[in-house]
């Protein structure tokens, strides 16, 4: 790691990050200097001997003054705490568009697969202004992405999705670490993120092996893995239609109604007894240990390209 990945801002949500953080350094350099000087004042002005006027404080002092600074001082402190909230809050939100790559931990490295399919260990190559949606798992304990260029950092856990996103707004190579202490190579758990023009990006895709997609190879699994036999119009097991499932409501059997997302169909498929549908019977096998995470991602997204053709064999 060097300088520059604290110094660049290569992300749009580092810029602010920024500003926040050199506007509490310059409010605390004016306070302290402010403290150091009363206390400079008032030990020359009050020193033994002096002839500076002592007794009883001002009435006004003792009320408005003190009344003044309190409130002033609480709402700095509310509009700051406002201002952190904010800028942290919209980092939780992606915008629709972005690009969806899919990072798998392990002890100790980070697995990375672009949408396309192409793989990459330790690396995480992005176009620049193009939001960018990082979907994180960890295959083994927690562990922590930390981007210090782009200033964001998210924990990434077991049996559990967690997201990142940002817009790079510097092309350029940067460093990628774990910050979560994970083992005995956590230090070593680090790598780059390379964020080149959006041109060479797609170029960069291009020179990649060739690759079928994410979805596409989902959609293979989803038949080698048996999936295809039951969720299949025209199967004679009684099982829910996938087509199209990714966002829909899902109405369970015991009233509840939940958004078919990424976390409902992972669970789905390795608790299958949890959450049942409304209206179907409890006969699905459970795929844990059976799916590794990476074969999760690429189901996932064969389900949200919902291009499963209705009772399509091949
Ligand atoms: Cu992974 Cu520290």
């Amino acid at each position: 790691m060097n300088l520059s990945d604290f110094t660049a801002e290569a992300s749009s949500h580092a810029a602010a990050v920024d500003r926040l953080f050199y506007v509490l350094v310059g409010l605390s350099i004016f306070i302290s200097l402010a403290v150091f000087a009363l206390v400079l004042l008032f030990s020359l002005r009050y020193r033994r001997g002096s002839r500076a006027k002592r007794g009883p404080m001002p009435k006004f002092i003792q009320r408005e003054v003190e009344i003044g600074w309190t409130c002033a001082t609480f709402v700095l402190f509310l509009f700051i705490f406002w201002w952190a909230a904010a800028s942290q809050l919209s980092a939780l939100t992606p915008p629709k568009n972005a690009l969806e790559i899919s990072v798998v931990a392990k002890q100790w490295m980070w697995k990375v697969e672009q949408p396309n399919g192409v793989r990459e260990i330790n690396e995480i190559h992005v176009p620049a202004d193009k939001p960018v949606r990082l979907s994180m798992i960890s295959q083994d304990v927690i562990h922590s992405l930390f981007l210090p260029a782009l200033r964001i950092k998210q924990d990434v856990l077991p049996q559990r999705y967690t997201y990142l996103w940002f817009t790079a707004r510097k092309t350029g190579t940067f460093h990628l670490t774990c910050a979560e202490f994970c083992g005995t190579e956590h230090s070593r758990m680090a790598g780059r993120i390379v964020v080149l023009p959006p041109a060479d990006y797609a170029r960069w895709i291009e020179a990649q092996p060739e690759k079928l997609g994410l979805a596409r190879e989902g959609e293979a699994l989803y038949r080698s893995l048996g999936c295809s036999g039951c969720h299949a119009t025209a199967s004679t097991v009684h099982a829910p239609d996938l087509n199209g499932v990714f966002g829909r409501s899902v109405h369970l059997a015991d009233g509840r109604t939940v958004t078919a997302d990424e976390a409902y169909l992972r669970d789905s498929i390795l608790l299958p007894g949890r959450d049942i549908v409304a209206g179907y019977e409890p006969v699905m096998p459970s795929y844990r240990g059976i799916v590794s995470e990476e074969q999760m991602i690429r189901l996932l997204a064969y389900l949200k390209s919902s291009s499963i053709k209705q009772g399509a064999e091949p």
